[in-house]
């Protein structure tokens, strides 16, 4: 059987990359990408040491030209998709609504959202014919309204109902919006630091006591069943939005080292 192959965006750091290396480890190629070249080609290096083909994309995903060049290089080098992984996200603009700057949402809403409609428009005809999985890194902020992460909350809210509609339009495709939890990278720092003043302060005290208490997840741990989604989440969850904590996404971790 020919190895899986994953398109993953965001993969220089935090989740996406940790994401590249657990699917490297389990015997997939991948096409990545992220804006920082440098960080793009050590991860590749990284999952390339577990024998695994790795072609990079570098690019702002926000530009539809990155998506469809990212989709172009599987096929063109692969011949097939089994699965695309949107992670690639951004938090800011932190402000209020009242105080919102349209072009700063705008730019959030490109990366969170637009991307991953360039990345489908392109991707849908060979996954159809992997019969592959489509997995939108969601998160929390998609269901609960947090005060000053209103493009942020907004993009991934629709990132769920486009798993939704996807589910609706394309039954030979699986497609699902995945909720990593809380996990320790820059993103949190990035709570951390420009939220301080800005964020509600019970919200912001709440962000920093994950870190003090140590209930920040490894990337890596968040990373296993991101990639058993993308690999193996069965076709009645398709439209679905899970969590890496729920007991059906972990039993897809079970006879899997
Ligand atoms: N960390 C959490 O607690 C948490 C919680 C819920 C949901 N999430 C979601 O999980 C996903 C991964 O987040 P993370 O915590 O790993 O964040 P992170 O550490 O900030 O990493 C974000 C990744 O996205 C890439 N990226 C950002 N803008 C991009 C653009 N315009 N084009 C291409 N790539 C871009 C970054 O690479 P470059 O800078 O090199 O472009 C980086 O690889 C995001 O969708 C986030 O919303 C995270």
């Amino acid at each position: 059987m020919s190895r899986p192959v994953i398109l993953l965006t965001g993969a220089s750091r935090g989740l996406g990359a940790a994401a590249a290396r657990e699917a490297a480890a389990q015997g997939c190629d991948l096409v990545i990408n992220a804006r920082n070249a440098e960080r793009l080609e050590a991860v590749a290096e990284a999952c390339r040491a577990y024998g695994a083909a790795v072609i990079t994309v570098p690019g702002d995903i926000g530009d539809a030209h990155t998506a469809q060049a990212a989709v172009e290089a599987a096929r063109a080098h692969f011949g097939r998709l089994d699965a695309l992984i949107h992670n690639a996200g951004v938090l800011p603009p932190i402000a209020p609504i009242a105080q919102a700057d349209l072009d700063a949402w705008e730019q959030a809403w490109r990366v969170n959202f637009f991307a991953a409609v360039a990345l489908l428009r392109a991707a849908l005809p060979i996954l159809r014919e992997s019969r592959g999985r489509v997995v939108l890194v969601s998160s929390g902020a998609a269901i609960h309204p947090y005060p000053t992460w209103g493009a942020y909350c907004t993009a991934k809210a629709a990132l769920n109902h486009l798993a939704a509609v996807l589910a609706a339009e394309e039954p030979q495709v699986t497609a699902l919006a995945f909720r990593p939890g809380v996990v320790d990278t820059d993103m949190q720092a990035q709570i951390r630091e420009q939220g301080a003043g800005v964020m509600p302060p019970k919200l912001h005290a709440k962000f920093i006591a994950y870190q003090q208490q140590g209930r920040l997840e490894a990337p890596e741990v968040v990373a296993r069943p991101l990639i058993a989604a993308a690999l193996r989440a069965p076709h009645a969850w398709s439209g679905h939005f899970v969590a890496y904590y729920d007991e059906e996404v972990q039993a897809l971790l079970k006879d899997h080292p």
